[in-house]
């Protein structure tokens, strides 16, 4: 009999404790989401306040990235590729090297671009207090911002001369590092790895096509094409090439890169002028022709 009060006792000190805990938990919750909307973002002169942006969010965001920022909005089911889950704390377009948070710039920045080839439009109209804050709340779904500080931004020298040695060096390099093996041969997306590449989250997801024209998602000058190989595009399966190619490689890179898309570009010029052909360097004739 007194065994069972004891037991009986245990069980309610038990329930009591677990109430208690939920109870502190919540509170915990609560302070902490007050804590996070105390975000900043500073971007130049600007600062943003995550509090500031929360009707901007609700009205602009909320059905594509949801309420809690996870991506779930009502909208996504419908949606490939999926709307980022913010919570995470991974970006694809970044300054900063592979695996650290971005810039407040970098979010602003794309905040302001939206990406190419998928459902996130421009928000340009809104006006950049509005976007600084929305960078700003964007960051309070993560507890990353809580604990880390954004990577270190690339350098990106300045960008040399466009010449033909260059090209034929930038092709040598897409050899090299197998770009190929995603992106194919001459750059249509048709590697032999293409059809098998997942996502961070497992979703198949495909490489990029060069000769189809679309803008790239983070960003469509020079500088933005060779940040977007230097630092990957975390989340994906697209990596970060800053351990396997040299600054100077990378500009060749970039120029090679350029005469496989349709669009009008110096290096398109010269390669046309020279007769360089996309894919494998054609080897070199075996003996010279016999005079
Ligand atoms: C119609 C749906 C839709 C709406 C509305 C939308 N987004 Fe997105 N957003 C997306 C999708 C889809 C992606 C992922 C695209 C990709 O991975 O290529 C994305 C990605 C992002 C990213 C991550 C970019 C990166 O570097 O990884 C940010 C930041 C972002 N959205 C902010 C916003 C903000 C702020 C708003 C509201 C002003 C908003 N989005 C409204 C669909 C939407
Ligand atoms: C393991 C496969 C893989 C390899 C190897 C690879 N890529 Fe990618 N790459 C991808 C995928 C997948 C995407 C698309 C990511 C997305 O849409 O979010 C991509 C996207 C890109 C983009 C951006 C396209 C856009 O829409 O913004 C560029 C530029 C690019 N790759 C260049 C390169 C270069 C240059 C190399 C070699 C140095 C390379 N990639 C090697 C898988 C790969």
């Amino acid at each position: 009999m007194r065994r069972m009060m004891l037991n009986g006792s245990l069980v309610l000190t038990a329930v009591v404790t677990v109430a208690l805990c939920s109870f502190s938990w919540a509170q915990a919750t609560k302070a902490e989401e007050d804590r996070r909307l105390g975000m900043e973002s500073h971007i130049g002169k600007l600062t943003g306040h995550a509090a500031a942006a929360q009707g901007t969010y609700r009205r602009y965001c909320v059905g594509c990235h949801g309420v809690l920022g996870d991506g779930e909005g009502e909208n996504a089911q419908w949606l490939d590729p999926k709307p980022r889950n913010f919570t995470l704390g991974i970006f694809k377009c970044r300054s900063t090297t592979t695996g650290t948070l971005p810039l407040d710039s970098d979010l602003f920045d794309t905040i302001g671009r939206g990406l190419d080839s998928s459902n996130m439009p421009s928000w340009n109209p809104l006006s950049s207090q509005e976007r600084a804050d929305l960078a700003a709340y964007v960051k309070h779904f993560s507890a990353r911002w809580v604990t880390e500080k954004p990577g270190t931004p690339i350098e990106i020298p300045k960008k040399p001369e466009v010449t033909a040695e260059r090209l034929k060096a930038g092709q040598e390099v897409f050899q090299r590092v197998e770009c190929w093996k995603c992106h194919g041969p001459t750059g249509m997306g048709n590697g032999p790895s293409a059809a098998t590449l997942t996502d961070d989250q497992n979703r198949p997801i495909l490489p990029y096509n060069f000769h189809d024209g679309n803008r790239f998602k983070c960003g469509t000058t020079d500088e933005d094409l060779y940040r977007i190989f230097m630092t990957g595009l975390d989340g994906t399966p697209m990596p970060s090439w800053s351990d396997n190619i040299k600054p100077d490689e990378a500009w060749d890179l970039v120029f090679y890169l350029r005469t496989l898309q349709p669009m009008k570009s110096k290096a398109k010029e010269i390669a046309r002028q020279i007769g360089l052909k996309p894919g494998a360097p054609s080897a070199a004739p075996a003996s010279a022709p016999q005079q």
